[in-house]
C-alpha cells in the first residue's frame, strides 16, 4: 500500500513538472531556453533564471495586473501573464527555478 502511493506521489510530482516545462515554451522565445537571456526591449541586467519561486509567482500576479513594470517593458508581459491561472504561475516559477545553475 506504502508503494503504490509513493508511486501515486511522484506520479503527480512529475505530471506538474511537465506542466510547467510544457508552459515555459511559450516564454523561451524572450527570456532563452534555460532562462539565460534578457528579454528584447528590457533594461534588466539579471536573468530569470536567478530568480525565487516566491519572485517568478510575485511578478508573474503583478504583470497580469498590469500594475509592474521593472524595465520598462511591462507591457510586453502584460500579453504573456493574462491567460495565467495561479496554478500555472506556480508551476512555472518552480520549473523556472530549476533552470537556475
Ligand atoms: C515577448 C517576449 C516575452 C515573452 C514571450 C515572455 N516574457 Fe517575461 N519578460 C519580458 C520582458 C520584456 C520583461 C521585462 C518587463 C519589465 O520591464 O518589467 C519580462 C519580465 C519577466 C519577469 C520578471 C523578471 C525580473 O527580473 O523580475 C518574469 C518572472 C518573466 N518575465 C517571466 C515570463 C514567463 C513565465 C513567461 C512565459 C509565460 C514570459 N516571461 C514570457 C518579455 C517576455
Amino acid at each position: 500500500m506504502k508503494k503504490l502511493i509513493l508511486i501515486c506521489v511522484f506520479g503527480l510530482a512529475s505530471l506538474m513538472a511537465a506542466d510547467g516545462a510544457a508552459l515555459y515554451k511559450k516564454c523561451a522565445v524572450c527570456h532563452g531556453v534555460n532562462g539565460d537571456k534578457v528579454p528584447p526591449g528590457s533594461k534588466a541586467t539579471t536573468t530569470i533564471n536567478v530568480l525565487t519561486k516566491e519572485k517568478i509567482i510575485e511578478d508573474l500576479k503583478g504583470y497580469k495586473a498590469k500594475t509592474l513594470n521593472q524595465y520598462g517593458a511591462g507591457p510586453l508581459m502584460y500579453a504573456q501573464a493574462a491567460g495565467l491561472s495561479e496554478e500555472d504561475m506556480v508551476a512555472l516559477a518552480d520549473y523556472i527555478v530549476t533552470l537556475k545553475k
